[in-house]
């Protein structure tokens, strides 16, 4: 199958065009930026923007399917608008199945981010698109790029009460690409990763192994968002399907101790 990958030198996307490649599928790289010498091989690789309609409607002829990875956390509005086009380019192309990335709970947990989230999934499964709208809990990285970030200071607030449960971006781009392969299935169930944390727990575990003595201190917050934390709705209890644990992926991606 010939399958676009958007945002796929990203967190997601690397590993979803990883496991597409590697099933012998025909991918497709969607990137800002040009073709890099590290670029992954067999890939044919596509810059332009998810916003931009000539960029979009050139990157799906004659893809069957689109695994939509490409996101801007500092500016999620043009999330909006790269679904708009996505769905425009796509339904003038053919009409591929768009496997889309959501965020468990992101219905209920009022933050700007997982709003836009939620537009887009309505966006795509409204445009009459074949879509598939895959929602996860957040990936293990971003639990390291936190403890980079708040350790910086001697002092680590963290969110009491929060827990997460982080999964592998490769266990969640192993289910995507299966997906992106198959029939469309409307919203599919969701995916989180093998242990429930208390969010305290997993910044420490990787304040430490990244050699950093801090001090962390959780603090209580109060409103709508807080609220929608404390109450676990960014957990998924009953789909615990992902299969490596926080500190395996501390130890796969030599996170030093
Ligand atoms: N991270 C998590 O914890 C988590 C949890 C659940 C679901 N998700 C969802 O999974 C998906 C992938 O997330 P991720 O963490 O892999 O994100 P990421 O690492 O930030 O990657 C997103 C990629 O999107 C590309 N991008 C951004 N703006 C673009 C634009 N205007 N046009 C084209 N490409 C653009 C960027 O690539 P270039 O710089 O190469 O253009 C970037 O690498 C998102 O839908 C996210 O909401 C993430």
């Amino acid at each position: 199958m010939e399958i676009l990958v958007t945002g796929g030198r990203g967190a997601l996307g690397r590993h979803v065009v990883r496991r597409l490649t590697d099933a012998g599928q025909q991918v497709r790289l969607l990137s800002r930026r040009p073709r890099p010498a590290d670029a992954p091989p067999g890939v044919t690789w596509l810059t332009g923007d998810q916003t931009d309609p000539d960029a979009m409607r050139a990157a799906l002829v004659g893809v069957e399917a689109v695994v939509h990875c490409a996101t801007n956390y500092l500016r999620p509005r043009e999330d909006l608008v790269g679904a708009r086009v996505l769905a425009q380019a796509a339904s003038h192309a053919g009409r591929p199945h768009v496997v889309c990335l959501g965020i468990v709970g992101s219905d209920r947990i009022p933050y700007s981010y997982y709003r836009a989230k939620v537009q887009v999934e309505t966006i795509l499964t409204e445009s009459g698109l074949p879509v598939t709208v895959q929602r996860a809990t957040q990936f293990h990285e971003l639990f390291v790029l936190a403890a980079r970030l708040l350790g910086r200071s001697p002092i680590v607030p963290v969110p009491a009460g929060f827990r997460a449960q982080p999964i592998a971006a490769v266990d969640v781009a192993e289910r995507v690409a299966e997906l992106a392969v198959g029939p469309a299935l409307g919203r599919a169930p969701d995916l989180g990763g093998p242990v429930i944390h208390d969010m305290a727990d997993l910044v420490k575990t990787a304040l430490r192994r990244l050699g950093k003595r801090r001090l962390v201190v959780p603090i209580p917050l109060v409103g709508k968002i807080a609220h929608g934390f404390r109450a676990g709705y960014n957990l998924a209890p009953e789909h615990a399907e992902g299969r490596m644990t926080f500190e395996e992926f501390l130890d796969q991606t030599g996170v030093a101790a």
